[in-house]
Formats: structure tokens, sequence, C-alpha cells
């Protein structure tokens, strides 16, 4: 399996780029900076240059050509403005999923978040925008015609993975390691049975492949 992967020089991204290349599939994807695509090279990993919100639906559709499935982990992670968080969590993935469309990738997984995340704290004004636009990106995904999975994963840790996940349909928002997200999202895409499905995934008891084989 090849799959195309946006957000693969980050956190979950590239977790799931190395999880894939282990288990013997193809990950390519885009990054923004020069040092990012030596790091990954070094794992075997190719990528191109490029960002999302740049680059035209034809020229995406392009970059992933031949792939079986796309990924969206990327995120304007607070790190720049909330404009940035628009046009990269909110506008990115409807924007993928055309160009996904375009170039008869059909299965689609998207990285999102609960919407419930930190309710209990008190977030600012940059965080509550987050969160109404990956509910937005969601909404846009499922209108469309592909064979789209969306995984709400809990607050992510650098903690090593644990293997185990509480995986299903709705789920306590705790924390859960990118590592178990990544190994999830690698499960899911080995699942094409799963198929036009919100799931939400936190740390749990549960081996992945056995969270994965319960889902129906
Ligand atoms: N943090 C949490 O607790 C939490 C909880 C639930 C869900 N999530 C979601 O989980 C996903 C993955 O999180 P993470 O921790 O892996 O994030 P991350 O480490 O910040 O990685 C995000 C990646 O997206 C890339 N990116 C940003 N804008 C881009 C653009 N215009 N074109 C191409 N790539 C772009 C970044 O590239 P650069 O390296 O060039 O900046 C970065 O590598 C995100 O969607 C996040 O919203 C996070």
């Amino acid at each position: 399996m090849k799959v195309f992967i946006i957000g693969i020089a980050g956190g979950v991204g590239r977790r799931i780029a190395e999880k894939l290349t282990e288990a013997g599939h193809e990950a390519v994807g885009l990054v923004r900076r020069p040092e990012q695509a030596r790091a990954l090279a070094a794992r075997g990993i190719a990528t191109a240059p490029g960002d999302l919100v740049a680059m035209s639906i034809d020229v995406l559709a392009e970059a992933m050509r031949g792939a079986d499935a796309v990924v969206f982990s990327a995120g304007a992670g607070g790190k720049e403005s909330d404009e940035a968080t628009t046009r990269v969590d909110g506008d990115g993935p409807e924007k993928l999923a055309a160009a996904a469309e375009r170039a008869g990738v059909r299965r689609f997984l998207l990285v999102s978040v609960f919407p419930e995340a930190w309710r209990e704290r008190r977030m600012d004004a940059s965080f509550e925008h987050y969160m109404v636009e990956k509910k937005k990106a969601e909404t846009q995904l499922v209108e469309t015609g592909l064979d789209w999975v969306i995984l709400r994963p809990s607050a992510l840790t650098d903690e090593p993975g644990a293997g185990r996940v509480d995986l299903g349909v709705a789920k306590i928002h705790e924390t859960i390691a990118r590592d178990d997200v990544a190994a999830t999202v690698v499960g899911l895409l080995d699942a094409p049975r799963i198929r036009r499905r919100i799931l939400e995934v936190t740390g749990g008891n549960t081996s992945i492949r056995d969270a994965v084989e319960a889902l129906d």
C-alpha cells in the first residue's frame, strides 16, 4: 500500500510513515523544510517539497497520484496564526479531498480532534477557533464521496506507545501517545472495510489489532 501523508514531518505523521515503512508499505508526503526531507530520507521515507496552502488542487492531485490512500495529519498547531489554523486545519482537508477525488484516490483518513477536548479548561479564543475549524473540516469531508475515515485522538503525548487503545464511536477524552495514534491509523488503513466512519481513540487496554478487528 502506498500512502500519501500531509503532515508527514509532524509528530503523528512521521510516526505513521515510520510504521507504514516498517510494515512493508510505502509512505510519501510533502514537507516545507529541507531538513525535514533529510531526516525522513534517513529513515527511508521519500518526500517532496510542498505546502498544502500554497499548492493548487491540480498540483496536489499530481503529487498523490498512484497512492492507495491519503492521510491528513497536518495542523497549524497554534504555532502560527488563527488565519493559518483556518487555512490548514479548517480548509486543508476539503482541499486535499478534492485533490484525492481528482487523482482517483478513494481512501482518506483524517486525524481530527475530540469535539469536547479540554472543555474542562478555560481555553483561549485561538483554541476555540481551532475547534471550530476542525469540526468544519469534518463536516466538509463527510459530504464527499470518498471512503473517508475520521479518527479523533484524545490529547497527544510523546510517551512511548503502549500498543493498546480504547477505540470506538464515543470515548472519554483522556490522553494517548502519538505512537499509538499512528499505529491505529495504520491499522485502519489496513482495514478497507472500515469506511465512512467517525471514530474516537484514547489510551486503553485493548491491543490495536483487536480494537480495529472489533469494529463492525
Ligand atoms: N496536540 C493534541 O493534543 C492533539 C489532540 C488531538 C488531535 N490533534 C491533531 O492531530 C494532528 C497531528 O498532530 P501533531 O502533534 O502530529 O502535529 P504537529 O507535530 O504540529 O505536525 C503537524 C504538521 O503539519 C504540517 N503542516 C502545517 N501546515 C502545513 C502546510 N500548509 N502544508 C503542509 N504541511 C503543513 C507541519 O509542518 P511544519 O513542520 O513545516 O510546521 C507539521 O509537520 C493535528 O491535526 C492536530 O490538530 C492534536
